[in-house]
């Protein structure tokens, strides 16, 4: 893979942004009304058991397969080229993580050619590529378009009680640097969120944690996934077909302090949420010199406010955030 003309790099800093997304879960009947009809991507069901939505030229960013977790099994970083992936390997090697490079059937059903394998937090796979499979034909989605390039397909946000060592995982690993934090209060519980961005966009991870008792009281391993669509129409589109179709609106229509993202979140068949946003701000390099770490106080600017949260939802909360406390958190590297 390396030859001696690879330029050696040493940061990964706007190389690596996020490619795709596997799911597993029995739902594909729902999946297919939710993604295609609903979110308006791109859907193609190449095999018994696999939906593959296209949102772009990838020939796969969000994959469906059948199988009894009902949550993502899978998370691709795309990097830039095989010197940043001789990098980010090395360092793995350094952190005494085990890495598997895989082909064939395994990276046709991710739309990549190859990619490398490790566990990642939450024990979700993190996986490794340079480059995707395009799609060749033409894009057929009720959505508008979204918006991926250097930025990647969207952002991904997990709940953690082991923040500081996920955080430092990601720093050593990823190049991650910290766009900003926000203080939310959920039920008389403080809530500290740290956005990491690993490129332009403000934040490709999230890490949500309770302040004092660290507590988790989601069943999936992500909270939500975001995808950036083109316009606010897209947006307002996608929010009137899914609760016309009778999907759970998490949260409806609002706005974010940090990154001004106007957008939605929209419980999947699986559990966790999509969060759909529109125009949050781009970290450029000019922004990226002058960029101030601040705190804001709470999620929303306005907006966002639960729209299908039950009393035995919230009963259901509470007893896998107790039973949260006494169950260790894995974290890859040398601090697991
Ligand atoms: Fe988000």
């Amino acid at each position: 893979m390396k030859s001696s003309s690879t330029p050696i790099a040493t940061s990964l800093y706007g190389r690596i942004r996020l490619g795709y997304v596997l799911i597993e879960s029995s739902r594909l009947d729902e999946w297919q009304r939710f993604a295609g009809e609903g979110l308006g991507l791109h859907v193609d069901a190449p095999q018994a058991g696999v939906l593959a939505m296209r949102i772009d030229e990838h020939q796969r960013r969000l994959i469906v397969c059948r199988g009894p977790a009902e949550d993502v099994a899978a998370v691709g970083w795309q990097l830039e080229d095989e010197a940043v992936l001789e990098l980010v390997l090395s360092r793995l090697r350094t952190d005494g993580v085990i890495v598997r490079e895989k082909s064939g059937e395994a990276a046709g059903l991710r739309g990549v050619e190859r990619y490398w394998s490790f566990e990642g937090p939450k024990r979700m796979a993190f996986e490794l590529f340079v480059r995707p499979i395009l799609g060749t034909a033409p894009l057929q989605m009720k959505a508008g378009g979204f918006i991926t390039g250097a930025a990647g397909m969207g952002h991904l946000a997990i709940s953690t009680r082991v923040p500081e060592a996920l955080l430092a995982f990601l720093q050593r690993i990823f190049d991650a640097r910290i766009s900003d934090f926000i203080e939310e209060r959920v039920n008389g519980v403080v809530m500290d969120i740290t956005f990491l961005r690993l490129n332009e966009r403000h934040h490709s991870l999230a890490l949500a944690a309770t302040r004092g008792r660290r507590m988790d009281p989601l069943r999936n391993r992500i909270h939500h996934l975001n995808l950036q669509v083109a316009s606010f129409d897209d947006v307002v589109g996608a929010y009137r077909r899914l609760r016309e179709m009778g999907f759970a609106m998490a949260n409806g229509i609002g706005q974010h302090p940090n990154d001004r993202e106007l957008s939605f979140y929209v419980t999947t068949p699986s559990g966790f949420a999509v969060e759909l946003g529109w125009d949050p701000i781009v970290v450029t390099e000019e922004a990226e010199a002058g960029w101030q770490t601040c705190t804001y106080q709470g999620i929303s600017l306005w907006g966002h406010f639960p729209e299908s949260l039950t009393f035995g939802m919230k009963l259901g909360q509470t007893a896998r955030a107790l039973g949260s406390l006494t169950r260790k958190e894995y974290i890859p590297g040398v601090a697991s």
